[in-house]
């Protein structure tokens, strides 16, 4: 699968075809991208309001019901709300406030979150349960102090088998010519 420029700026997914096959019977479609993001402190948001608008795609905030006090910064505190959803002292799917539009319309969508205490905070679990994306391709990219994606990402994969999970990224720091070519590495083009 490749994804090319249309002439409109839209990204787009192009079927390539089996080897020896004629180029003009590749199937052509517009690719919607969404980018959903849970963010804290803003990291992550910089990072996913800069792939929506290259991606051409649609920014949505995972926005917790009850957002997460200044408290929660402090990550080694048992007390804080976060550390204890984290754990299962407190119920681990935390109420979302904002409701996702036409959900079912998008075909790749990129799932951003800061890591906490190893994983994707809890509120990401709220979201993949409320809009299943089963068959859909999702690719998960995290900012983080120091972890990697990798336990954030097994488990989302375990939780979640219906989804067509890709291989995400680490992406603190990156410029926006590092996101186009992380996109790029993804089969998703820029406007
Ligand atoms: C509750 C909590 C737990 C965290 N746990 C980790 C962790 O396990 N590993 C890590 O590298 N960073 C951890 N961090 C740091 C954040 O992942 C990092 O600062 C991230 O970039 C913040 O993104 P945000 O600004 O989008 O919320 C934690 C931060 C918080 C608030």
């Amino acid at each position: 699968m490749l994804a090319v420029l249309t002439g409109c700026g839209k990204a787009q997914i192009i079927d390539e075809p089996e080897s020896g096959q004629e180029e003009p019977s590749a199937q052509v479609k517009d690719a919607k991208v969404l980018v959903a993001c849970f963010s804290f402190t803003g990291t992550t948001k910089s990072i996913a309001t800069t792939l929506a608008d290259l991606a051409d795609g649609t920014l949505y905030l995972i926005e917790p019901e009850t957002p997460y006090g200044s408290e929660n910064s402090n990550y080694y505190d048992e007390n804080t709300r976060a550390y204890q959803e984290q754990y299962g002292q407190l119920p681990a799917r935390p109420a979302i406030k904002n409701t996702l539009k036409e959900a079912d319309g998008y075909d790749i969508v990129l799932l951003g979150f800061p890591i906490w205490y190893g994983k994707a905070p809890r509120v990401v679990f709220s979201f993949m349960d409320t809009y299943s994306f089963k068959g859909k391709t999702v690719i998960p990219f995290i900012t983080s102090g120091s972890s990697g994606i990798t336990s954030a990402a097994s488990e989302l994969t375990s939780t979640y088998p219906a989804v067509n999970w890709k291989t995400g990224d680490r992406l603190n720091g990156k410029s926006s010519e590092q996101l186009t070519s992380w996109l790029g590495s993804l089969g998703i083009k820029v406007k």
